[in-house]
């Protein structure tokens, strides 16, 4: 296996290739992931609910995810790694300096960032400082208690309008990638199409250039919480190197997500 950048993975998208991605917070399943077809891994900020059984992500700090994100690095030293920026750690643009900075040190090839336009400065200053940054948008567990739970974005015209407004100021201030949470299959659709960088869906149909998923989903053991747009690939699979092949060909050849996991 190659290692894999980010022009690797732009072309991808111009190439029409899909890509599988998970969220990772361990050297094992890092390593594991690795060998099995996974070539960018999140150390998200989700490691505050399914590592650390909080009911949301907003108690993970900086340090949390600094060592997170060392011990994924040592599993996987090829891999496209991104990890998430905390809550309240990019709120100013020293804030946001010093932690991308934590990140990178302990292994990040890229920080990401939850917000719209009004983050739009934050992620030029990260990219003219050679931070690679990818956005999030759409349902943006941060916001948890601004959006009065975990809901689904972008429904009504006004709120499309604005994410694909958001979407397009977030490219030029230079991100180079996109996480869309969260939202209808024809939003996903148009913000995907209208972007040159990659944009990766979670809940948000097979039309993106990538898919990620939370790990602990695909592998079925989130009891009662797994959402409605995950699957269990492990239920079809003898062991858990399968499940992860599985997910990785299901992905590439657009048969995973289906509608059943996907918003109208
Ligand atoms: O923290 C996380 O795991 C994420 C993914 C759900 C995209 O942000």
């Amino acid at each position: 296996m190659n290692i894999t950048t980010i022009s690797y993975l732009r072309n991808r998208k111009k190439r029409q290739q899909k890509f599988a991605s998970l969220t990772v917070y361990d050297a094992t399943f890092a390593s594991l992931c690795e060998q099995h077809g996974i070539s960018v891994m999140l150390v998200g900020d989700s490691l505050g609910m399914t590592i650390q059984g909080h009911d949301s992500t907003l108690p993970v700090t900086l340090d949390h995810m600094i060592y997170h994100t060392r011990c994924v690095r040592r599993g996987a030293t090829k891999s496209w790694l991104l990890a998430d920026l905390p809550f309240m750690c990019y709120a100013t643009l020293s804030q946001a300096y010093e932690s991308a900075a934590e990140l990178m040190r302990a292994g990040a090839n890229m920080v990401k960032l939850e917000g719209g336009f009004w983050i739009t400065k934050t992620v030029r200053c990260l990219t003219e400082r050679a931070v690679p940054v990818c956005c999030h948008l759409g349902l943006t567990p941060q916001f948890v208690n601004i959006f009065g739970g975990y809901k689904i974005q972008g429904r009504d015209k006004d709120s499309a309008d604005r994410l694909l407004a958001d979407a397009v100021a977030l490219e030029r201030a230079g991100a180079q990638m996109l996480v869309l949470e969260c939202v209808p299959v024809a939003l996903a659709e148009c913000v995907t199409r209208t972007l040159a960088i990659p944009v990766i869906g979670i809940g948000a149909g097979a039309v993106t250039d990538g898919q990620i998923l939370v790990m602990q989903d695909v592998l079925g053991i989130t009891g009662d919480r797994a959402p409605s747009f995950a699957r269990n690939f492990l239920v079809d699979c003898e062991d858990i190197p399968n499940a992860i092949s599985l997910y990785v060909q299901e992905v590439e050849a657009g048969k995973f997500p289906t509608e059943q996991h996907s918003f109208y």
